[in-house]
């Protein structure tokens, strides 16, 4: 018994919980994802499944990314990627709709998988259904060897290593990055990025794990700020474009480990519903780092503050505006907006964890929930 407990604590690292311990990897955790597939000279991606597979990817004339949970937030991100700079449709499926609604799939599309377990019983059977009706699927895994990467025509592991936390974090970000990887692929290869984006999205992915690196310095003060919002019963989260996902994702971490009501919207959404919450009682984070949606994502803020809302703000560095009216700010680094995903989840990640941890939650394996989900 002894040893069990002590090899427990050598397997996170020092870390209290591993979902502690995942979040904090994640800066090492995207370096090895993207290690081998960015050139030395950071001018080149490369995915093999590209160069094998380069006709079926390049001749599609539909992509669906179908999956689940946190998966499936990621592939979001992975739509408004690929959508932005390949110029190719993308419907985003929640792979159990899809499997049951004998949906139209043929084999001009191609069908992307995000599983982290890759064992996901939905997820898998979207895949041999979208087989059977003859596209070409490519999948995006994390556990080696699992049943979907084996179901499916190529694909990419996000090589984050085993993720133990019920609660995903680092598949998360490995999914998003490898999902951007092959956006550039793709677009590279359809020329429908210019020479410039290009480059300017590898360098900014490679600077990712420092920024991640920074992110994680102001863990002791989210662990401080969480403190004074295990109140509450409600929280929202807002974001827009690429940060709306995040905000999904931010609300979704909550449920999942604090037993605490979330939700996420487009932020510009809030006033067709959720805004009839708003009270002194309803915690609301908003994504509002520095870009074109800035002076939307403002007057949002203002709209929570004037129903008494208390804003949690995720800014840019530097920011002087949100900053004076949130009443609590996370300042990020910043990055290009198409990357804002990899670093404004983090600080979500974090508080998460430590309203879950101030709840005395059990983080690691929270109620009713599994890792992976091998049923229906
Ligand atoms: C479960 C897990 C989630 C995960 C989802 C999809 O609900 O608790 O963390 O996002 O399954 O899992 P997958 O392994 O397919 O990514």
């Amino acid at each position: 018994k002894t040893v069990d407990i002590a090899l427990g604590q050598i397997e996170k690292g020092g870390f209290p919980h591993f979902m502690l311990k995942e979040i904090f990897e994640q800066p090492e955790c995207l370096t090895n994802c993207l290690r081998g597939r960015i050139s030395l000279d950071k001018q080149q991606v490369t995915l093999s499944a590209i160069i094998d597979y380069k006709k079926q990817l390049l001749s599609a004339k539909r992509i669906i990314i179908v999956a689940c949970g946190t998966s499936w937030h990621a592939a979001l991100i992975g739509k408004q990627m690929i959508e932005t700079y390949c110029r190719i449709p993308v419907e985003v499926e929640y792979a159990s709709e899809f499997r049951y609604r004998n949906p139209v799939v043929t084999s001009d599309d191609v069908v992307i998988a995000i599983s982290q377990s890759g064992e996901t019983a939905d997820t898998l059977a979207a895949v041999k259904l979208a087989k059977e009706k003859g596209a070409f699927i490519y999948g995006v895994c994390n556990a080696i060897g699992s049943s979907i990467p084996r179901a499916t025509d190529t694909g990419t592991y996000i090589h984050v290593g085993p993720e133990i936390g019920v609660a995903s974090t680092k598949a998360f970000t490995g999914q998003v990055t490898v999902l951007t990887l092959l956006a550039l692929c793709i677009a590279r290869e359809k020329n429908t990025i210019c020479d410039e984006d290009y480059k300017c999205i590898i360098k900014g992915l490679c600077e990712i794990p420092d920024k991640i690196r920074e992110v994680l310095q102001e863990n002791d003060r989210i662990a401080e700020l969480s403190q004074t919002f295990t109140y509450a019963r409600n929280f929202l989260y807002l974001g827009r474009g690429f940060s709306y996902p995040v905000a999904l994702e931010g609300a979704l971490k909550l449920k999942e480990i604090s037993y605490i009501h979330a939700e996420g919207y487009p932020a510009a959404e809030m006033k067709h519903g959720p805004i009839a919450l708003i009270d002194s009682d309803m915690p609301c984070v908003v994504i509002a780092t520095h870009n074109e949606m800035y002076e939307k994502i403002l007057s949002n803020i203002q709209e929570v503050k004037a129903r008494k809302g208390r804003v949690i703000a995720l800014v840019t560095k530097g920011d002087d505006t949100i900053s004076k009216i949130a009443d609590e700010v996370i300042e990020l680094p910043e990055t290009l907006e198409c990357l804002e995903p990899l670093i404004a989840t983090i600080p979500l990640q974090l508080l998460a964890y430590h309203v879950a941890v101030c709840k005395g939650k059990n983080v690691d394996q929270p109620r009713n929930l599994a890792k992976s989900v091998t049923v229906e």
